[in-house]
């Protein structure tokens, strides 16, 4: 089991990235109330079947405030009080609702989170952000509060879909490419053992990635400055998620892939470099191109939440493994969208 700590001025939390830590449960004091994905409960349910828990609804259509209200009403149904502890378990929808729940029920009770996919293990579970959407803004509404422990349990990983667990995959080379040069060769030599979950390479491949994110986050936790690194691929990503209706992980990597041609078209990327990401999304299954309307995608990326009045912040790779992040007007975006689809 591999251990890293993140310190934040809104927080501590513990990660432990290993197998079987869902069996941990039990020794937790005070007995946590579970807010636990529907679906993870119904998979697991020897795990979690003897604790106190309220299901969260799959699917990213229940992240909002509907779902928020029902979960507030069973705490108190529950007389769960400032006592209590919560612990969220799931993927990062799951998560990023239980953390929001936890964090303003009774102003804040303590909670932590079992992480339950690849791309919560390595991103979503990890840096504090808890919210939920509105009429189809993601994230609109949330806070930042650091959950005091995350348990990246890879035994949870072999029951993921498959099409779920390549989506995080996505997040992973994100970190190679953004940060860690090294990590992207390490990624590139062993993605088969990474396709077929050996446990060695999991192992590794979630706490690098995990390490990377909490390096990040510790350096800015707020997002004001460095943190947006993190976004690589997902402005143009989270577009084409609204339009496609595709995973998250498939949206970033057609995301990555066009913000790295247009880091190219600016003379910041080699064009050996930009095949360098789109081979490695290519080998594990992700798709690195998709027939797209560049007037939706626009218009999709001006309403982002991360546009900052007329300017969005575009993460940008100078090189491999360095970022640059590129105040861009919405108007000289216009015609970049246009060329890139
Ligand atoms: N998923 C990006 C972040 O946590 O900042």
């Amino acid at each position: 089991m591999h251990q890293i700590k993140l310190t934040t001025p809104s927080g501590n939390t513990e990660i432990s990235v290993g197998e079987n830590l869902s069996a941990g449960l039990k020794t937790l004091v005070p007995t946590p109330v579970l807010l636990v994905d529907e679906h993870v409960l119904c998979e697991h349910q020897d795990s979690f079947d003897s604790f106190q828990s309220i299901s969260i609804p799959s699917g990213e259509r229940y992240k909002n405030m509907h779902t928020v209200e029902n979960i507030y009403r069973e705490l108190v149904n529950l007389e769960i009080d400032r006592s209590s502890m919560i612990v969220g378990v799931g993927g990062g929808l799951a998560t990023d609702v239980a953390g929001f729940v936890a964090s303003t029920y009774l102003r804040g009770i303590s909670f932590g989170f079992i992480s339950s996919t690849l791309l919560g293990q390595v991103d979503a579970s990890i840096g504090g952000k808890n919210g939920v959407n509105l009429d189809g803004y993601k994230n609109i509404i949330g806070n930042i509060r650091q959950p005091s422990f995350v348990w990246c349990d890879l035994s949870l990983l072999k029951t993921l879909a498959r099409k779920e667990y390549i989506s995080g995959i996505a997040e992973v080379i994100k970190y190679g490419a953004i940060w860690d040069v090294e990590f992207l060769k390490y990624i590139k030599d062993h993605m088969t053992g990474l396709l077929n979950l050996d446990l060695k390479v999991l192992e590794h491949v979630v706490t690098v990635s995990a390490q990377i994110k909490v390096e990040v986050v510790q350096k800015d936790e707020r997002e004001s400055d460095l943190r947006r690194i993190l976004n690589f691929g997902h402005t143009i990503g989270h577009a084409i998620e609204r339009e496609k209706k595709v995973m998250h992980g498939q949206a970033v990597s057609v995301g990555m892939v066009m913000a790295a041609q247009l880091s190219h078209n600016l003379g910041l990327l080699p064009a050996s470099d930009v095949d360098i990401i789109q081979n490695l999304l290519k080998a594990a299954g992700l798709p690195f191109e998709l027939e797209l309307d560049p007037e939706v995608i626009f218009q999709n990326i001006r309403k982002d939440k991360k546009k900052s009045g007329e300017h969005i912040h575009f993460v940008l790779l100078d090189g491999l493994g360095k970022t640059l992040i590129k105040s861009i007007s919405l108007s000289e975006l216009k015609p970049m969208i246009d060329d890139l689809c």
